[in-house]
């Protein structure tokens, strides 16, 4: 199926080179190269405004590179067309900062909406998909809950019901923009414990860009960090800690989530 050329290696499922993006005069990416494990949860990291929803953006497509290479499963996708560029993007699903559901659906509707719109499956189906997924993600005990509205749900649940919607056309990598920032504590980790047992249980690939130091360190299998358009720091969380890059170490020291080793 694939047609990757000789370089290509299956323990990558994107692979980013020489990304460059600007705004106007606004030089935001100067040359990202960046590798997202396939079945992992990589975790990009970086202060404000350094571009990381703007990277995030490319990966599916959504924003077309100055210049550079983006690769999903082998293929570049900078300047596909429409038609090819869609096939590409249900490789994916999105899971939005505020979960960004249809205040006018209920549960099951926001939940079906990608497959309504993208196919023309029997209604049985479709259901059969939601429920499961409302399993999955311990929804199914919430009485009444495929009739409720978003506005009738807890943040957390409202949390569950973006990732199931991001779930249900079965992407292989799921996208996540900041999922914990504006959560509590154990907010926040019971989110860190759904992007783990998502990328488990369904065998995804996890991208997520995060603020949270913390949150960074107990879930990511790997950890990159953006500053001033590329990407200074990248590994394991493992080996992160025990060669800080000195911005880094500037960056994570202050949130005193993790030890580093000896000093760089
Ligand atoms: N569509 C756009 N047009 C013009 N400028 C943009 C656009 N999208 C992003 N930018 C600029 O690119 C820079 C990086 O933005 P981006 O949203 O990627 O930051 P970020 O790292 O995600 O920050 P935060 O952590 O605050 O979300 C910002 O200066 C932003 O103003
Ligand atoms: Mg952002």
């Amino acid at each position: 199926m694939t047609n990757g050329g000789p370089t290509r290696d299956d323990r990558w499922q994107i692979q980013v080179r020489g990304l460059h993006k600007s705004f106007g005069s606004q030089e935001v990416l100067r040359g990202i190269d960046l590798d997202i494990e396939r079945g992992k949860t990589n975790i990009v990291i970086g202060g404000s405004g350094q571009g990381k929803s703007v990277l995030m953006k490319h990966l599916m497509g959504l924003l077309q590179p100055d210049s550079g290479q983006i690769c999903v499963d082998g293929e570049d996708i900078v300047g596909l067309d429409e038609v090819a560029i869609g096939k590409v993007q249900r490789k994916f699903g999105m899971v939005f900062q505020y979960a960004a559901l249809f205040d006018s659906l209920n549960v099951v509707e926001n939940i079906a909406f990608p497959l309504i719109e993208r196919y023309h499956l029997p209604k049985s189906e479709i259901l059969d998909r939601v429920r499961d997924l409302l399993r999955r993600l311990d929804l199914a005990n919430v009485p009444g809950v495929e009739e409720k509205f978003p506005g009738e749900l807890s943040g957390g649940m409202r949390k569950r019901v973006g990732l199931a919607r991001a779930l249900v056309d079965r992407p292989k990598i799921l996208l996540y923009d900041e999922p914990t920032t504006g959560l509590d504590p154990i907010a926040s980790k019971n989110v860190d414990e759904m992007i783990r047992r998502t990328a488990d249980d369904f065998g995804v690939t996890s991208v997520v860009i995060s603020h949270d130091m913390a949150s960074t360190f107990r879930i990511a299998d790997r950890i990159a960090m953006l500053y001033d358009g590329t990407i200074i720091a990248c590994g394991t969380p493992a080996e992160l800690l025990a060669a800080p890059h000195p911005r880094l170490r500037e960056f994570v020291e202050p949130s005193g989530a993790v030890k580093f080793g000896a000093s760089s």
